[in-house]
């Protein structure tokens, strides 16, 4: 039977009009989770947290509770949080709709996971170039500190003895800000140099204190948790990688946006009764399904593929963003993948040598390969270079760039062949937005 949308649970984004606005928000029991939570020891959350099985939705999918748990416990020091709002993964644009739509939510996750590691200052990390979204999430700050929902007042708001300030951070404009420890060097005005682990930030992290790194939407998770029970939330989806998931579904389908399903569900089913399906009925030569970092998966190996970690990894790919970027049989692959290697190029920060040396060879390369002036051991070349940036620099950006060259060469490498051999009809443009039927506006989906 075809997925109906409206038929699917929303948790993170309800169809509430105005949901953005504090006394809405507030109307629909907004802030009540924390109220609960304060009745609750922080380890209490903290286990409610890892009953739910809630799987942190920046990309690596680290069980959100078992990271909470590493923060020390009894310390005097300063304990800080950061959110992770970079988003600037291509292919990944769901945290935005958080920020736009519901962002009182993640701001009571906030709250909640504050309380249970005992932390009393958060930074909200934006990227630089999201002015609108920034302004938003300035805005919805700013009405819970007038609520007394935030800051030194909300101990007379909710009783008891605890307090959190919130600081919305506008980050220097670069994906690699979004890699954590790189992330915490920019808030801390240095240039956004990952850091080597260990120490993890945990134990050592924004300005040398403990500091968690929590992606928006895992936050927007925590306060659905609470209210439900970790239990009851642990029932959501596929088992292993339980709730509902943020999809940012683009490319060559009829209706891209952002999707919030349960974690399992079929990737053809979302691409196809969600989605919209392919414009012009046209068959699906490539899936990434995570945002274009991760390994693509074809077109012709979709069928028992199901959207949630365990599934995607046996598949071959993991979940990462969950940004599903869907390319049809016109797509010239070798295209796509000098493109996206041109990207991880452009923003590899340079710190390591196999990142900023490999990745220039693969985007010269890959130009070559593009452009019909490569030979066939060249792809095998494009490999090795991949398999030497692969596990050997400070941070995940290599295998950002490794990954991508690796996996669709071998999957796809009769693409890769047809430029060797110059059989590859070049067709200037895929047009797809001519051909969308039904298409529609993101707000759409989400409202
Ligand atoms: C190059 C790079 C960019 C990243 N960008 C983001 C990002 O924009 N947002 C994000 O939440 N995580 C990003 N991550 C992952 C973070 O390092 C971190 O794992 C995540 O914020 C943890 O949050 P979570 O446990 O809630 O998933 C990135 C990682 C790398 C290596
Ligand atoms: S892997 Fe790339 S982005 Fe990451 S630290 Fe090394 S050079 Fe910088």
């Amino acid at each position: 039977m075809a997925l109906n949308y409206d038929d699917l649970p929303k948790l993170v984004l309800p169809t509430i009009p105005d949901l953005h606005k504090l006394d809405v928000y507030r109307q629909h029991g907004g802030y009540e989770a924390y109220r609960k939570a304060l009745t609750m020891s922080p380890e209490d959350v903290i286990e409610e947290v890892k009953k739910s099985g809630l799987r942190g939705r920046g990309g690596a999918c680290f069980p959100t509770g078992l990271k909470w748990s590493f923060m020390p416990k009894g310390s005097d020091k300063p304990k800080y949080l950061c959110i992770n709002g970079d988003e600037s993964e291509p292919g990944s644009f769901k945290d935005r709709q958080i920020f736009e739509y519901n962002p009182h939510l993640m701001i009571e996750g906030i709250l909640i996971a504050g309380y249970a590691m005992g932390i009393t200052t958060a930074f909200i990390y934006i990227r630089g170039e999201y002015h609108k979204w920034v302004r938003l999430v300035e805005q919805a700050a700013q009405d819970a500190y007038d609520a007394g929902l935030i800051g030194e007042r909300m101990k007379e708001t909710f009783g008891g003895d605890y307090s959190l300030e919130i600081v919305v951070h506008k980050g220097a404009g670069a994906y690699i800000c979004g890699e954590e420890s790189s992330l915490m060097e920019s808030l801390e005005g240095k240039r956004p140099y990952p850091r080597i682990k260990p120490p993890f930030p945990a134990q050592k992290g924004l300005w040398g204190m403990p500091t968690t790194i929590n992606n928006v939407e895992t936050l927007a998770c925590v306060p659905v948790i609470l209210r439900i029970g970790g239990d009851e939330y642990a029932k959501i989806g596929a088992p292993g990688h339980p709730g509902t998931i943020l999809l940012g579904v683009s490319g060559h389908v009829n209706k891209p946006g952002v999707y919030e399903v349960p974690t399992g569900l079929p990737l053809l089913d979302i691409i196809n009764d969600l989605a919209g399906g392919v414009p012009g009925g046209k068959k699906i030569k490539m899936v990434i399904p995570g945002g274009s970092s991760m390994p693509p998966l074809r077109g012709d190996e979709l069928e028992r593929v199901n959207m949630d970690a365990d599934s995607i990894k046996e598949a071959g790919s993991y979940i990462g963003t969950a940004g599903v970027m869907v390319m049809d049989e016109d797509t010239d692959i070798p295209h796509v993948l000098r493109r996206t290697i041109h990207f991880y190029h452009h923003e590899s920060c340079g710190q390591c040598t196999p990142c900023r040396e490999g990745c220039g060879w693969l985007e010269k390369m890959l130009i070559r390969v593009d452009e019909g002036d490569a030979t066939s051991e060249d792809l095998d070349l494009l490999i090795d270079v991949a398999n030497n940036i692969d596990g050997n620099t400070i941070c995940a950006l290599g295998e950002a760039a490794a990954w991508p060259t690796r996996y669709t060469i071998e999957r796809l490498r009769e693409e890769f062949e047809k430029n060797v051999k110059k059989e590859r009809e070049h067709t200037p443009l895929n047009i797809v937005h001519g051909l969308r039927t039904d298409s529609h506006e993101v707000e759409s989906v989400v409202h």
